[in-house]
């Protein structure tokens, strides 16, 4: 499975995907990085690793439709048929997500469906949960909503700091992305319904 990667940061998990995709065996190859933001740290990450890279800026488009629009034809050039956004900060139509519906995932820092939205981690901490964690699930028009492929959870510990939680997440975050992607790729998480499907025997 071809991969493409969306990021607009720093690109931690894009990261652990390029190291996933390196381990032989692993089905899914990445053939597409694309940043919105052209000062993203995730693209110097990308080239380093050999990647294919393109920064397509938002700035410059007068509507998320033109923006969207190039976004797919670069994705559909490079033959992705995955799209995988990593850290990717802009809020996309429900024509985009209806275009890769069920080939379009996210992963965000929360166990969906507590905390959809920015500022997970303080948020978690100020309602007291003692579990928190990650969600990579499809998406879907509502924000941070979809059938969810995997979770992992992390305590809440005393004296923690959003920093603090927000490290615990993403260290969970750079497992449970790759595993995820393995699913999909491998056809071994379907999309039933409103929910995913994973298969009883999974490696
Ligand atoms: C991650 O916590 C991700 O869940 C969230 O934004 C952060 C991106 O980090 N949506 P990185 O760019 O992958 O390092």
């Amino acid at each position: 499975t071809k991969l493409a990667i969306l990021i607009s940061g720093r690109g931690s998990n894009m990261q652990a995907l390029i190291e996933a995709c390196a381990q032989p065996g692993f089905p899914a190859e990445i053939a597409l990085v694309v940043s919105n933001r052209p000062d993203a740290g995730g693209l110097d990450r990308a080239k380093a690793a050999g990647l294919p890279t393109a920064v397509v800026d938002h700035a410059g488009y007068e509507t998320r439709e033109a923006f969207e629009a190039v976004l797919t034809d670069l994705i559909e050039a490079a033959g992705a048929q995955l799209v995988c956004l990593a850290g990717f900060m802009r809020l996309l139509t429900a024509d985009f997500v209806n275009h890769w519906r069920d080939r379009l995932i996210n992963i965000h820092p929360s166990l969906l469906p507590a905390f959809p939205g920015l500022h997970t981690h303080e948020r978690a901490i100020e309602a007291g949960v003692k579990l928190h964690g990650c969600t990579v699930h499809f998406v879907r028009a509502e924000m941070d909503n979809g059938p969810i492929i995997g979770q992992a959870a992390v305590p809440v510990l005393p004296g923690d700091t959003p920093d603090t939680l927000g490290a615990r997440v993403l260290a969970a975050e750079h497992q449970l992305y790759p595993a995820c992607v393995k699913l999909v790729a491998s056809g071994k998480a379907r999309v039933r319904g409103d929910v995913v499907k994973t298969d009883a025997k999974v490696d």
